[in-house]
């Protein structure tokens, strides 16, 4: 079994960022500006969006974070997400989910310029992702993807279990894994909670995904010798022996399932940390003007 290292490699992609924003600057080019609206103050989307913003300034990005009280209305974030498309200084743009209810989000997805959509929730950048054609690739899958590239894992020909369909990550997961370029060339399964036989077909996955938002529903018996799992779960759970009051949790039972895989992701320190690395990277192309 050997660990698929998110924090190795997403120190070494944070350098290579680095080096090419060093680079941009010494020739007196467009600085990186990657801005993220918050709505509210749910926990988890503090740390995240609070993650991006400070990797942003580690690799020399600018940042820019926009907030709003949780009674913002619809017409009051579309018009902020319209100022930002409008702003030559500002190259990418994420509204971090979930929205309040009284929000469509959506509408909000679908109003952000799809050149400067760097989490590639765009319906034109998703279905550019889906025709191959250049676009922005949601943050997660694109991490995963630079996962299996970076690690020279096999898969072309292999059977690919996703688990979960959010449009976020198991949809475009599952459309990456069977496209005709490395990594992909997979025979695909995207499986969800309606799905019946879940543990036999993850029983048959070359590649398992598991990105489902249940801590640790995959456990050893689901799992293939020799499997590639990849565990994109992130949860809290409550846990008191813990400062701060929760532990961290995957999809993944990984002390059951991690001696049976040939690799596998730990969680912290897995993919969580190439989430970040890709949309740095996003906002790159963005400030490059490379996807559109
Ligand atoms: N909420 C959970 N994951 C994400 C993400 O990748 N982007 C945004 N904008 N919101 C999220």
């Amino acid at each position: 079994m050997q660990l698929l290292d998110g924090k190795f490699l997403s120190a070494q992609i944070k350098q290579e960022i680095a080096a090419e924003v060093a680079q941009i600057r010494e020739q007196g080019g467009k600085i990186p500006h990657l801005v993220a609206i918050l709505v509210g103050t749910n926990g988890a989307s503090e740390t995240y969006v609070a993650s991006k913003m400070k990797n942003c300034e580690e690799v020399g990005m600018k940042s820019t974070l926009i907030r709003f009280e949780p009674t913002v209305t619809e017409a009051e974030l579309l018009a902020a997400v319209q100022e930002v498309n409008d702003n030559p200084d500002m190259d990418g743009l994420i509204v971090q989910l979930p929205l309040p209810g009284h929000i469509n989000p959506d509408r909000i997805m679908e109003t952000i310029a799809p050149a400067k959509d760097v989490d590639g929730f765009h319906p034109i950048n998703i279905g550019r992702m889906a025709k191959g054609l250049p676009a922005y690739v949601s943050a997660t899958p694109q991490g995963v993807l630079e996962m299996l590239k970076r690690y020279n894992i096999e898969t072309s020909g292999k059977h690919c279990v996703v688990v979960g369909r959010s449009q976020i990550v198991g949809l475009p997961m599952s459309i990456l894994m069977q496209r005709n370029t490395y990594p992909g060339n997979c025979t695909v399964t995207l499986t969800h909670s309606r799905t019946t036989n879940l543990a036999e077909i993850c029983r048959t996955a070359d590649i398992l995904v598991a990105a489902l938002g249940k801590p640790e529903f995959v456990t050893g018996d689901m799992v293939k010798e020799g499997a590639v799992v990849i565990d994109v779960g992130l949860e809290r759970v409550p846990d008191a022996s813990k400062k701060s009051g929760f532990a961290l949790k995957g999809d993944v039972k990984f002390d059951e399932v991690a001696p049976k895989t040939s690799y596998i992701t730990p969680v912290p320190g897995g993919v969580g940390l190439m989430t970040i690395c890709s949309l740095m990277q996003n906002t790159l192309k963005a400030a490059r003007g490379e996807v559109y």
